[in-house]
């Protein structure tokens, strides 16, 4: 469809040109002055600049200008045939740049459709996330390894739902409530990596308790309101991994007789409840 706008534009081309040249009346005018018309002659002429190009292909200019990145240098260099497109001998390809008389195969050989991908040279690095269609996972083996080996939600998805254009990284919050407001988006990355988003990690140095309390309500609701010293410990320095309990030995060695553990080796029959030890009060 694109091809037969050129039908009629083959025809534009030299219309476009003749408009730039004089008009009759002004090569009489000139003629008359013969010096002036001889100046007109005097110098050779120089291949176009991208600017002058820019004139007729105003939107290539600012494609190429804002994101052609390393490509923008002379049109010329690429486009060695100009204006030779005929629809009739139907030769566009043949006059169009080839990306290999520059570059290798720099992806190797498995991608040698250079244009399935970078759609437009003259934006080499904007490539619309469904060109690249199922072939992300042969650049970032990485990501795919992980979605793959823990099943969540997030495998469901497509790597491009999450990552509409190239490179672009989503925030959580285009698709989740934060647990507590004014959470901020670093740090659900760090419980969550999110291309296994259910293998929770944590740093037990940060006190996340609003977080751990905002699903255990009943549970936060003790300990914020103990009394104990148990008070001044946080959920994640005691379950230092998500579901884990804690051995009360791990931070308590030998707080008791060997006898009296020996008779009662459970230490919450007595201390009853972790999260709100009872205390005497003093
Ligand atoms: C890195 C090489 C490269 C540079 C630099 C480059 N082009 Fe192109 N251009 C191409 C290729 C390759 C195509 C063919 C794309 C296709 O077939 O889809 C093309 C196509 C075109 C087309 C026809 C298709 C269209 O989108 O209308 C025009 C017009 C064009 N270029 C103008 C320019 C102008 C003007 C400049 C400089 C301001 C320029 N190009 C710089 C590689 C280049
Ligand atoms: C006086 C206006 C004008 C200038 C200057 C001009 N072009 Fe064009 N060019 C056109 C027109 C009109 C077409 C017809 C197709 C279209 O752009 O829609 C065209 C088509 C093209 C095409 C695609 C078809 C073909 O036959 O090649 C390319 C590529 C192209 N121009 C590149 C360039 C480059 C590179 C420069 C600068 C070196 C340049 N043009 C300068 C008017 C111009
Ligand atoms: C006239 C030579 C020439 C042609 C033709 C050409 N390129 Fe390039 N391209 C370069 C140069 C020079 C660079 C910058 C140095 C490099 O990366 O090798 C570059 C860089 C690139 C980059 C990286 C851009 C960046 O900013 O890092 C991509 C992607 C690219 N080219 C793709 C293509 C594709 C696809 C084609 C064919 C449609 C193509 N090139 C045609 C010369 C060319
Ligand atoms: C399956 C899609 C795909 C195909 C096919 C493809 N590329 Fe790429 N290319 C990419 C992606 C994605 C990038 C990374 C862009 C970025 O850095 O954001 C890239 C980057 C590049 C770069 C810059 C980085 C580098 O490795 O130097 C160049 C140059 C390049 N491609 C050239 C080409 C050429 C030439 C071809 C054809 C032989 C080609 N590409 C085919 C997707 C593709
Ligand atoms: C041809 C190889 C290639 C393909 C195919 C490819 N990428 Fe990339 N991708 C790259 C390169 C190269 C970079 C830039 C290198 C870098 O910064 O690590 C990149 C960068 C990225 C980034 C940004 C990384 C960062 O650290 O900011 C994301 C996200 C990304 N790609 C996602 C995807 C997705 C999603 C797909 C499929 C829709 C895909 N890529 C397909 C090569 C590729
Ligand atoms: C649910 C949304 C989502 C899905 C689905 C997703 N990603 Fe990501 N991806 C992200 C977010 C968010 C980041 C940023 C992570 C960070 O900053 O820690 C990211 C980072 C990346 C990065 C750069 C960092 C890295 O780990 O290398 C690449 C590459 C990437 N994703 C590729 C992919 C690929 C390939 C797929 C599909 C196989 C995919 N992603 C699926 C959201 C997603
Ligand atoms: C493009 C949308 C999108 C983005 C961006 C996104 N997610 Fe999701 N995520 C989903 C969908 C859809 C589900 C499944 C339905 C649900 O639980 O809401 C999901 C589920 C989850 C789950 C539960 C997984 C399961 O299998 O039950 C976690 C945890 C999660 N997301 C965390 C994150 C985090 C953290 C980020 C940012 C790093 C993020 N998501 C970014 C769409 C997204
Ligand atoms: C302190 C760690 C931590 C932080 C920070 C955190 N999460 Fe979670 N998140 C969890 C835990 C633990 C679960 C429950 C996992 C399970 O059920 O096994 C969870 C579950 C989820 C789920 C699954 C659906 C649900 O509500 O049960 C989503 C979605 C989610 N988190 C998104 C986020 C987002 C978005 C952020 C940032 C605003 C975030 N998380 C920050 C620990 C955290
Ligand atoms: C999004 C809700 C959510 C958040 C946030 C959350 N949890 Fe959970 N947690 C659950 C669910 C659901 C279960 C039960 C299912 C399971 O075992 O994964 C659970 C189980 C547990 C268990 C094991 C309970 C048992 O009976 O064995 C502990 C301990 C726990 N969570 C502690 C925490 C801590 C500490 C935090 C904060 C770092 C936290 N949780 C954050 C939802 C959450
Ligand atoms: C992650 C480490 C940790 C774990 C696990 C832990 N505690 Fe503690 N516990 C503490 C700290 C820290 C204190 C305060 C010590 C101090 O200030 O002298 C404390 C204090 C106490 C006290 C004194 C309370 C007070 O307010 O004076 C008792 C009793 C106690 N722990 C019992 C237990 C029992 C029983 C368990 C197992 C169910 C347990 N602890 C597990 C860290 C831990
Ligand atoms: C001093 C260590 C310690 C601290 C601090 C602590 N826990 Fe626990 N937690 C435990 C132990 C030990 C158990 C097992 C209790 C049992 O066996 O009855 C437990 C059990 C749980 C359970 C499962 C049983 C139940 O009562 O639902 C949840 C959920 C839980 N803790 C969440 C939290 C949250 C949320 C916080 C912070 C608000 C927190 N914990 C703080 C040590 C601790
Ligand atoms: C037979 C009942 C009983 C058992 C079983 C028991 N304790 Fe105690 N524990 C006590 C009493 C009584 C106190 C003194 C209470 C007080 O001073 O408030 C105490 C005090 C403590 C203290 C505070 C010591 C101090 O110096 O302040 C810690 C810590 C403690 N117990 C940990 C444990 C741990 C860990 C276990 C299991 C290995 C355990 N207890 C088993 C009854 C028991």
């Amino acid at each position: 469809m694109q091809r037969k706008r050129y039908k009629a534009l083959f025809i534009a081309v030299p219309l476009a040109l003749l408009w730039t040249l004089p008009t009759h009346a002004q090569g009489k005018e000139q003629s008359v002055k013969g010096d002036v018309a001889q100046n007109l002659y005097s110098a050779d002429p120089q291949p176009l600049t991208p600017v002058q190009c820019g004139q007729c292909h105003p939107a290539i200019y600012q494609q190429i200008k804002q994101d052609g990145k390393r490509h923008q240098f002379e049109c010329v260099e690429c486009h060695q045939q100009l204006h030779a497109y005929n629809p009739i001998r139907k030769n566009w390809s043949e006059i169009m740049p080839q990306c290999s008389s520059c570059h290798d195969l720099p992806h190797g050989k498995a991608f040698t459709d250079c244009l399935k991908c970078h759609s437009n040279p003259h934006t080499p690095l904007t490539i619309p996330s469904d060109n690249l269609a199922d072939s992300c996972g042969t650049c970032h083996a990485g990501p795919m390894a992980e979605l793959t080996q823990f099943p969540s939600s997030h495998t469901e998805q497509g790597c491009a739902t999450c990552h509409t254009s190239h490179g672009l990284i989503p925030s959580c919050m285009d698709c989740h409530e934060p647990h507590v407001t004014g959470q901020k988006v670093d740090s659900c990355k760090a419980c969550h990596p999110v291309h296994k988003p259910l293998e929770v990690v944590y740093d037990v140095s940060q006190s996340s308790t609003t977080t751990c309390g905002s699903c255990h309500e009943g549970v936060y609701g003790e300990w914020s309101g103990t009394a104990s010293k148990h008070g001044e410990v946080t959920c994640a320095a005691c379950h230092n991994k998500h579901g884990l309990i804690p051995n009360c030995q791990k931070c308590h060695e030998t707080p008791h007789d060997a006898n009296l553990l020996k008779k009662f080796p459970v230490c919450l029959d007595c201390h009853i409840n972790v999260h709100d030890l009872p205390i005497k009060r003093k």
